[in-house]
């Protein structure tokens, strides 16, 4: 199992060796291939990713990623998003009782396309964004939400009331539910970010284009106690980048203390896509517990440090 490892910037770089000595530990076959990319990079070499990157990332199975740092007008996320035809972005959001609200679901954000086009212009005194959502595209995103579903309702996320890109993106999804059996219901972007505050517990997996997508995970993230706690994958036909969602956190950079859950558990995902399902749960246990035993970093209010946190975890692995 050859992986690709990008730390990337700033607490990347804290919280993906641990993510590889837990992958080293559990899959007895991992071969690591690091790639050096971000904005490091760009200040020593002029571009955050080149094309040699994007080769020998390409040489792997798939890809554990840290965090970049931005650079203006060349986003590294959405540049291998692209390269790797990554359509879906899953965003599990759970809570571990370390604040009032109870969640558990699962955003499915488009990861591709929707106001993330890249198709934009900025004129002397107008500026235009197109919003593009295909017919095809929509329907793998959705093909890909019946095959995670099970018994669960899929909501659908909109704006179909003011937007017809977003009539066409709710009635592509829905006829694809429709056909697979699936139970769904849908809901107004704004009437969701409501909800999801009010009601959170109420939501099993949100199917939603790539903007509400983007801002409805951090949203719900802050439920949970941090964004450090959260884990994603980008996934395409052929090729998978697990990431914690949080970024490069470049204040708390360098200090001990960046929460690495959210990487880890990235791993958990990871680990589930190559189809080690027994250790996908032997490392989400250890987490759990490690979490109910009060090792937490500063972000969730705990004293631990990243190391420390990291030892539990593997601890509970091994134990
Ligand atoms: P951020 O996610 O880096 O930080 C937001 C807040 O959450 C900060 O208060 C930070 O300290 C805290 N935080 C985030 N992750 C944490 C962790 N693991 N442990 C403890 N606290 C944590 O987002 P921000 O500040 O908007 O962006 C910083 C840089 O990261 C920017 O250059 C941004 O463009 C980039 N970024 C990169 C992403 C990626 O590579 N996928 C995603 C999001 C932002
Ligand atoms: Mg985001």
């Amino acid at each position: 199992m050859k992986i690709a490892v990008a730390e990337g910037d700033g607490i990347g770089k804290e919280v993906v060796p641990p993510c590889t000595e837990i992958l080293d530990l559990l899959l007895k076959d991992a071969e690591f291939i690091n790639v050096d990319i971000g904005y490091a990079k760009s200040i020593r070499e002029g571009l955050p990713i080149t094309e040699d990157d994007i080769d020998l990332i390409g040489q792997a199975d798939c890809m554990l990623f840290g965090a970049v740092t931005s650079v203006p007008g060349h986003s590294v996320v959405m540049k291998l998003r692209k390269a790797f035809d990554l359509f879906v972005n899953l965003r599990p959001v759970r809570s571990y009782f370390l604040t009032q609200y109870r969640l558990n679901l699962t955003i499915i954000r488009e990861n591709l396309e929707g106001l993330y086009s890249g198709i934009e212009e900025i004129f002397e005194d107008i500026a235009v964004t197109k919003r593009v959502i295909t017919r095809s595209n929509a329907e793998r995103l959705a093909t890909f939400a019946c095959g995670l579903a099970d018994a669960k309702t899929i909501t659908i996320v909109h704006k179909a009331n003011v937007l017809k890109s977003d009539v066409f993106f709710r009635d592509v999804c829905a006829h694809i539910l429709q056909k697979h059996g699936i139970t769904y219901n849908e809901m107004y972007i704004d009437a969701a970010a409501y909800q999801l505050v009010k009601h959170p517990e109420k939501f099993d997996y949100i199917l939603t284009s790539n903007l509400y997508g983007d801002i409805l995970s951090d949203e719900a993230a802050a439920l949970t106690g941090s964004l450090g706690l959260c884990p994603s994958a980008n996934i395409g036909p052929n090729f998978a980048i697990f990431e914690p969602v949080h970024g490069s956190a470049p204040h708390i950079a360098g200090k001990g203390i960046a929460n690495p859950v959210g990487a880890i558990l990235s791993c958990k995902m990871l680990l589930e896509w190559i189809g080690e399902y027994e250790k996908a749960v032997l490392l989400d246990t250890a987490v759990k517990k490690a979490i109910q035993e009060g090792y937490t970093t500063p972000d969730l209010g705990g004293g631990n440090s990243t190391k420390e946190v990291v030892r539990q975890i593997i601890y509970g692995l091994e134990g």
